[in-house]
């Protein structure tokens, strides 16, 4: 008995938890994702296992993305930079939706399964229906010798090492990066988007870096999970890119704290969600400096005006969210500003990498909410690593 606990604790190398070693393992297994595939010098991007396929995908009339869980998160914080890229039309598919509508599906299609595991039984069957299609099907896998590596025509491991927590957290990191140099890729032949296809691989080579930046947050978000520990719901609200990331962070949360957290998208909060909206309603506001920074800063103060609770994710050095002269009060209740609430800052990288950075203070905060309450956060109940049947 020692020597398996010693073993495992060996495995955990020196974490308690496989979670906080895989969430520790990030700015590494990012860099191992781009480990000979993205030249930073002459600004370019290869992935030897596409090579022979690119006419094919670059000539479709159509992107279809198909995944589950985390994985589907993963391709849905893609999609903007697809389309905004390659000028394909994209559409994003949970797998096991696609299989219940039977989609018209062409050969002229290119399918591009996202899987963890590659054993996923959803995405397998999607995969099977897409082949008997004629379509071309690509595999973004981190199992090396998977059924869905070997059952797709092409594709990329993300070489992201084993995961052994339940709840994903470095294969979403490397899948998105993965997904990032395909749209590189796809759309290397456009010379209208040579700046800022510039702009996002340089974007790449600071990435490591800042997310150990971001790792630095650890102590003040395990601060905040005990604070928060004892709320039995929340909201985690995000916009354009970072609507991914609320849904992916909000399925962190509720996955292993068993919190009920609900990702929703700003612009979506006044046709419904912000009926929730009351005082100390704990609200994740993912607020990173982007395009959409006025419909950011309108949510901000739907939600404050209601004295919800948000917990602010922000650019640090980031615009002011709340002006001093507009911070609300009904009354009864003194204004507050927005040193408050809490925030957690992190750097700024270009628009469509920053969910990775984001992502991480959700990974933190769905750990320790977990740790906090007493559940074991690699194996959160009910749930398993690879769902094999359908
Ligand atoms: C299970 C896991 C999730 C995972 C999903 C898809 O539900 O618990 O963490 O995101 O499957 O898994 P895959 O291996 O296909 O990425």
């Amino acid at each position: 008995q020692n020597i398996e606990m010693e073993l495992a604790e060996f495995k955990r190398g020196g974490y308690d938890h496989f979670m906080l070693k895989e969430i520790y393992e990030q700015p590494e297994s990012i860099v191992n994702t781009m480990r000979g595939r993205v030249n930073f010098e002459n600004q370019s991007v290869k992935l030897g296992g596409l090579s022979n396929y690119l006419t094919t995908i670059r000539r479709s009339r159509r992107i279809v993305m198909i995944a589950c869980g985390t994985s589907y998160h993963s391709c849905l914080a893609a999609r903007d930079l697809f389309e905004e890229l390659t000028d394909i039309p994209i559409s994003v598919e949970v797998a096991s939706y696609f299989i219940d509508r039977k989609p018209p599906l062409f050969r002229d299609d290119t399918c591009i399964f996202v899987s963890q595991s590659g054993e996923t039984a959803d995405t397998l069957v999607a995969l099977k229906y897409c082949l008997e299609r004629g379509a071309m099907c690509v595999g973004v896998v981190n199992v090396v010798g998977s059924s869905l590596s070997r059952l797709t025509m092409c594709g990329v491991h993300i070489n992201a090492g084993p995961e052994i927590g339940v709840a994903s957290t470095k294969a979403f990191t490397s899948q998105y990066v993965a997904l990032v140099m395909m749209a590189l890729l796809f759309s290397e032949d456009r010379m209208s988007k040579l700046q800022r296809r510039k702009e996002i691989i340089d974007g790449l080579g600071t990435l490591s870096e800042k997310l150990s930046e971001v790792l630095e947050l650890n102590d003040v978000i395990e601060e905040t999970a005990e604070a928060m520990k004892d709320k039995t719901k929340m909201l985690v609200l995000g916009s354009g890119y970072q609507y991914a990331t609320a849904l992916e962070g909000a399925l962190k949360i509720k996955e292993i704290s068993y919190i009920l957290a609900e990702g929703i998208l700003m612009g979506e909060l006044k046709h419904g969600p912000l009926a929730l909206v009351e005082k100390d309603l704990p609200i994740v506001m993912i607020a990173t400096k982007d395009k959409l920074y006025d419909l950011v800063a309108s949510s901000v103060s739907q939600v404050t005006s209601r004295l919800g609770e948000p917990v602010f994710i922000t650019s640090k050095n980031g615009p002011r969210l709340i002006e001093p002269t507009k911070a609300s009060t009904d009354g009864k209740v003194a204004a507050r500003a927005e040193s408050d609430y809490v925030k957690f800052e992190v750097p700024e990288t270009v628009d469509c990498l920053q969910t990775i950075l984001n992502i991480l203070v959700l990974q933190m905060l769905g750990y320790w909410l977990a740790v906090k309450k007493g559940y074991d956060p690699d194996f959160p109940r009910n749930l398993a690593k690879a769902v094999t049947t359908r």
